[in-house]
């Protein structure tokens, strides 16, 4: 059990332990026995039963699910029907209402319900007062938008008996073919099948049933009664209907059985991702055991696993139920919406037959089977068929990513824990003192008065305000930590109202529901109840949460919920929250609801002045927790493993739709040896979260304690994110429009090259054409860095010429962190080294402008905003369009930003930030001589017209491409400017 020891005497306890660590630091490995395998789990072993069956029994193997033909009725884009489930004991047809929403987005919706539970036909046992029906609110939580249904859809007149055929989508191109019999769904994009539903007929409701008390056996029987017991039917093993215990913990099961699943195949395509969160690679294996294989699925259930274990499917802190299927040429995908443990399998089998002859484009299929413990079964299909399609109606769905407050993307300084605000204010000053910039300072539980939340430990932290005040001189920020679990203890004003209101999560009694935490028995505030909501907003008020200010922000940790006695280290699910749904329906969206209550509250809290945007960094998450902040990987460690980790990890989460991401920069156990927290940090410098953090009995690692060449080298890595915020920032503005990810791997750039779609230690930020490959790898003095096409790339630092499809290796001597440029992008930069990002706010622009051989041109893109408010939602903010034509020898800038209310004001604010350099990358070589460009600037007085600009020309010299630089060019950042390199050298008489 982790503990947190108390206020007292730190320096004795940080000595003792520093010295502890430094003799010793202990291998650590995941407690496996703490959380179940599939085996452990009762639904899960019985839905493997259950496919095991179907395989077994091969051909002869038919699902008892049909759909009634006469059900079926058709109306304004949503199909609807009644599924029947066979009992072949009984022959009863139980009845599964199915809903299936064709949406003008292209979507297609299918839910399937229990219809026994809809109208309450049940009766719960142990005098439950949970809610009768299956779960349908995950909904509620992570569904924001896209929902209309489909005005073009149509039943098609023509289909084959036994089939409903329902055309939808753009141009009515997409199919999806309904058999009756059983009830099985094939998803077509172009004549092509791209998904099916129950192909290998593992759907499966497990409908509710009463528990039938059996005798027990008579003396002298127990024999035969085992017997009989091991020959029942694995899938329908009654031993875990009722109850399920683990670890000591029994759940009491009131409603029975209820799980929900279904295979879902993806016919020629080999690779699937998604499904966060789980270490191990991009590209998913398979799970069903063989060489290299999983042997467990994927397991989604939030849970705080201590010391997790690499390359394991394995739950974590969070969960997202989307995948997306991958082939050259066409990307699917479905989002399995529902909030109870899951379980994914994946099995990937070679086409036999001639895959064209099935109108098939790829060899190798992958079957996957999803099964969740309870709720009802509600999948959305996406038909792609890019992944940027993809990802821009899964954003539409669930919400795109938040746009941040600029120092949220900066550099976070954390440690658990910053001890003292004395101690605060000193790292401030070293980092200045070091000339090293940060943006945001963190404390860790131990600033509270005995883990009571909203209190400041009055020995420790005397002066808060004053040190919020000093962070605030460089414009930097504070982030504290607020946990779900409420101190139970006497005299604690949050806990007093928690209790009064009635807003703590309940046990299966009815009971405020008691757990243990870091502060000891604790409470848990019960998001789901928009009561609760309300009264979390009240406690963030600054009158009530005394010694805050304007500059602090939120961390939201331990929200799976962790409760370090409880089954699996969560909560019982059979514990009750609002609106009777029983825990086990939602766990998975337990953690967004606390940070959809506190993003509430400090938004609310911000309009008392003026509002500006939350910042909340989460660690559990589910489908749409991107709309509310940033979420990080949990407890890492010290290793090279971790760090290589942290890649495919970061680059899953993006292509999930959650793509503020990053993991603890050093590890978080143990202490790095100097050359791993060195490598950590260039890596670190491309996660679009960029913290470093560590454990409570690490020793320090601020940057500048690192010594020479270390502090230097980190120093480099941090201006180099400084630098390119302004790209950042721009990826951002992407992912909160189009729910692009903001670092992105090979092939999702490259979609149509085979050779990059299971690469994951390389990537590319934003829509910049920089390709970063850090060094992962203990002692490498070079990275093996794949190209996918014949485009030139240049290195970031020396401009050398890096060309031709396939592998590279790139020298990454430790100074050097391994950065490309492609050609045909023009990418922003600033260059000026400032404590913070918030003195950026003036600074002059770099532009990038990289060429390729050819006449290809290039083009980028800058967003920019104040970084703060709201107020770019009515059009303060920049938006440009660089775009150099080759032909012409012309770069341009053109406002792409659509006008509103205070787009004049922003404009006015930011007259006269200009652009202070354009590089030019890759250079014609026919520029040599050249001395000067012409320069003309929108809205110049027509005497200025145009002017004659330096311009300095490098030739090429050995690998090293060709390069120009323009100086000053006197050009604004948020005007329309032109500059023509076509003029030739300088006229000497006019010197
Ligand atoms: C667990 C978090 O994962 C870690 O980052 C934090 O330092 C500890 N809780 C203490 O709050």
């Amino acid at each position: 059990m982790r503990s947190s020891n108390g206020p007292f005497n730190w320096t004795a306890v940080f000595l003792f332990l520093s010295c502890l660590y430094t003799l010793f630091t202990p291998a650590l490995t995941v407690k496996k026995q703490d959380f179940k395998t599939c085996d452990q789990s009762g639904f899960c072993k019985r839905n493997r039963a259950y496919s095991d069956t179907a395989i077994s029994q091969s051909s002869s193997w038919t699902s008892p699910y049909t759909l009634d033909a006469q059900s079926i009725a058709f109306k304004g884009g949503q199909l609807t029907g009644i599924v029947l489930k066979n009992l072949p004991q009984s022959g009863e047809n139980l009845r599964l209402p199915l809903t299936i929403n064709f949406l003008e987005s292209g979507l297609a919706r299918v839910s399937i319900d229990e219809e026994k539970r809809q109208k309450g036909e049940i009766e719960l046992r142990h005098g439950s007062k949970a809610r009768k029906e299956r779960y349908n609110e995950a909904e509620k939580w992570a569904i924001v938008g896209g929902q209309q249904l489909s005005k073009g859809a149509a039943v098609s007149k023509d289909s084959e008996e036994g089939t409903t055929k329902v055309l939808y989508g753009p141009a009515s191109g997409y199919e999806a073919i309904i058999r009756h019999r059983p009830f099985v769904i094939d998803f077509k994009r172009d004549g092509e099948t791209h998904i099916q539903f129950n192909e290998r007929g593992l759907l499966n409701v497990e409908h509710w049933r009463p528990k039938i008390e059996k005798e027990p056996p008579k003396e002298g029987e127990e024999n035969k009664a085992e017997e009989e017991q091991k020959i029942v039917d694995p899938a329908e093993d009654e031993s875990t209907w009722w109850e399920e215990t683990f670890g000591g913990n029994t759940d009491s099961k009131p409603k029975g059985p209820e799980s929900v699943a279904l295979d879902v195949s993806f016919p020629g395509y080999e690779h699937v991702y998604g499904v966060p969160e789980h270490t191990g690679p991009l590209s998913l294996l398979q799970t069903r055991g063989g060489e290299g294989n999983h042997d467990d699925p994927y397991r989604l259930y939030n849970s705080d696993v201590f010391e997790y274990e690499m390359d394991s499917p394995m739950t974590l802190y969070g969960a997202i139920p989307f995948m997306q299927a991958h082939r050259a040429g066409s990307t699917v995908g479905v989002l399995w919406l529902n909030a109870a443990e899951t379980w994914i399998d994946i099995v990937k089998s070679k086409l036999s037959a001639n895959p064209l002859s099935l109108g098939i484009k790829g060899t190798t299929t992958t079957q996957t089977h999803w099964f969740s413990e309870a709720g009802i079964l509600d999948v959305f299909v996406f038909l792609g068929p890019t992944p940027q399609a993809i990802s821009k109606s899964y954003g539409e769905l669930t919400g795109y990513t938040q746009l941040p407050q600029q120092f949220a993307i900066a550099y976070h300084q954390c440690r658990w824990n910053y001890v003292t605000d004395e101690d605060v204010k000193d790292v401030d000053r070293k980092f200045d003192k070091h000339s090293i910039p940060y943006d945001v300072i963190w404390l860790d539980i131990e600033y509270t008065e005995e883990k009571k939340y909203f209190t400041w430990d009055g020995m420790t932290f005397p002066d808060p305000l004053g040190m919020q005040k000093q962070l605030d001189e460089h414009e930097r920020k504070l982030v504290a930590i607020i946990d779900p679990h409420i101190k139970n203890t006497a005299n604690y004003w949050v806990k007093d109202e928690l209790v009064s209101k009635d807003l703590a999560i309940k046990n299966k009694d009815g009971n405020i529901w008691d757990g243990w935490c870091w502060p000891g028995s604790s409470y848990w505030v019960d998001c789901f109840n928009p009561a609760a909501i309300e009264w979390w907003k009240s406690l963030f008020t600054y009158d009530r949460f005394k010694g805050s200010a304007r500059n602090l922000f939120i961390w939201n940790d331990m929200n799976e919920p962790s409760v370090f006695n409880g089954p699996e280290t969560t909560s019982p699910k059979d514990n009750m929250h609002h609106g009777n749904w029983e825990h086990r329906d939602l766990h998975n969206i337990n953690g967004l609801t606390f940070v959809n209550a506190t993003y509430a509250a400090t938004l609310q809290r911000s309009k008392s002045e003026a509002p500006q945007r939350p910042f909340i960094l989460t660690r559990s998450f589910y489908a749409g927790s991107q709309r509310m902040g940033a979420m990080w990987t949990g407890d890492n460690q010290a290793l090279w493993s971790h760090l290589k980790a942290s890649l495919p990890m970061v680059l899953n989460n993006g292509v999930s739709g959650f793509p503020f991401a990053g993991a603890d920069v050093g590890g978080f156990f143990g202490n790095p040896e100097k050359d791993l927290l060195v490598r950590w940090y260039q890596a670190g410098a491309f996660y679009p979260f960029f913290r470093a953090h560590a454990h409570i009995d690490t020793r320090r690692r601020e940057p500048y304690l690192a010594g020479s060449p270390y502090r230097e080298i980190i120093t480099k890595a941090l201006r180099l994110r400084y630098a390119l915020l302004p790209s950042w920032y721009t990826a951002f503005r992407e992912a909160h429009t189009e729910g692009w990810p903001i670092v992105r791997p090979n092939w999702w750039v490259h979609p149509s090259d085979p050779a990059g779609f299971a690469l994951d230690k390389q990537m590319y930020l934003g829509s910049t054409g920089l390709l970063v490959a850090p060094v992962l790898e203990e002692g490498a003095t070079s990275v093996d860095v794949y190209l996918a096409d014949e485009t030139p790339y240049y290195d970031y630092w020396d401009f050398e010429l890096v060309k031709g499809r396939g592998m590279h290796t790139l020298d990454a001597p430790l100074e050097k962190l391994p950065l490309l440029m492609r050609a045909g992008h023009v990418f922003p930069r600033r260059d000026r080294p400032r404590r913070s990002s918030g003195l950026m706010r003036y600074d002059p622009f770099t532009l990038v402008v990289v060429l390729g051989t050819d006449a290809q041109g290039a083009e980028g893109t800058l967003y920019l905003d104040d970084g703060e408010s709201f107020d770019y939602e009515q059009g303060a903010f920049i938006h440009r369009k660089f775009t150099y034509d080759a032909a012409t020898q012309i770069l341009r800038s053109e406002d792409i930003g659509e006008k509103g209310k205070k787009s004049d004001a922003y404009a006015m604010s930011m007259q006269g930030v200009r652009v202070e350099r354009v590089i030019v990358v890759g250079a014609p070589a026919e520029w040599k001589g050249k001395e000067e460009v012409d320069v003309a600037e929108e809205g110049a007085k027509a005497s200025a017209g145009t002017r004659k600009v330096d311009c300095v020309f490098h030739e090429a010299s050995g690998k090293k491409a060709a390069w120009a630089v323009v100086r000053d060019p006197r050009v604004e950042i948020g005007k329309g400017w032109k500059i023509d390199f076509s003029s030739g050298a300088r006229d000497k008489k006019e010197l």
